[in-house]
């Protein structure tokens, strides 16, 4: 089994490290745009083309499947990267939305989402979670901890005061998704300030149990052999996989 996991810069590492944990490939290409990044900030038209931009890129590779680590993406062009490819293409918003059904039992569960603007905008996780009956949600861009996870400042008193600016005024969330590639590295910092009774959906986690649901998993790969592609200064995402994937 050959993966290309796709997004806009070194976010999508955190996918293939749930990835590589549960072994499920032999093969794992990673392809993140580092030279256009971010796409948060984008318009649709542009988050679509680049999309599609990938698909291409990837075709190279004659892949199995192909993962949307990038949330961004995966709300505004998983349909068109659908059609451009020849392989199933798989987004990380679908997955953290079942995922979030499977966490929670009461309906009434108050879920905060948390992305970036576009994915805010797009309002992709509100639309999938009233599809399954969950109407008590809260959304809020907080795109300043992109630049703060790329600076790998995870925690502390800049990361503490951000998360004030963005949630003091919020209802307490039973579960928060991360609805950005770059948020589980805040993970720890979040579940401290929300507390251990708020449930923190991650993109990587969903999209494996999406994974081990939808497909016929049948070998683990305890040595996959792992490829780093950028579009701008591979060497520096080569760099961070090793530190972030002891790897
Ligand atoms: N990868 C993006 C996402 O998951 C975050 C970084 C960006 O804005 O490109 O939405």
């Amino acid at each position: 089994m050959k993966v290309g996991v796709f997004d806009s810069g070194i976010g999508g590492l955190t996918v293939v490290k749930s990835l590589l944990q549960h072994q499920l490939f032999e093969e794992i290409i990673y392809f993140g745009d580092t030279a256009r990044v971010p796409y948060g900030s984008k318009d649709k038209n542009t988050i679509i083309r680049y999309g599609i931009e990938a698909v291409e890129f990837f075709k190279n590779f004659k892949l199995d499947m192909l993962i949307v680590a990038c949330n961004t993406v995966s709300a505004y062009a998983l349909s068109e990267m659908q059609e451009a490819a020849n392989c199933p293409v798989i987004g990380v918003v679908e997955a953290g939305v079942l995922a979030t059904q499977n966490a929670l039992t009461n309906k009434n569960a108050n879920i905060l989402i948390i992305g970036t603007n576009a994915t805010i905008n797009s309002q992709a996780y509100e639309k999938g979670l009233k599809d399954l009956d969950f109407q008590n949600l809260q959304a809020k861009a907080t795109p300043l901890f992109v630049p703060l996870v790329e600076e790998e400042i995870f925690d502390g008193a800049i990361v503490k005061e951000s998360f004030k600016h963005y949630f003091q005024k919020l209802t307490h969330p039973d579960a928060l998704i991360l609805g950005c590639t770059h948020f589980p590295l805040l993970a720890s910092s979040l579940q401290n300030y929300f507390g251990q009774e708020t449930q923190l959906i991650h993109s990587g986690d969903a999209i494996v149990e999406y994974l081990e649901k939808t497909f016929d998993f049948q070998t683990k790969y305890t040595n996959p052999s792992l490829q780093f592609f950028a579009s701008e200064n591979p060497d520096a995402l080569r760099l961070i996989a090793k530190r972030w994937l002891d790897v």
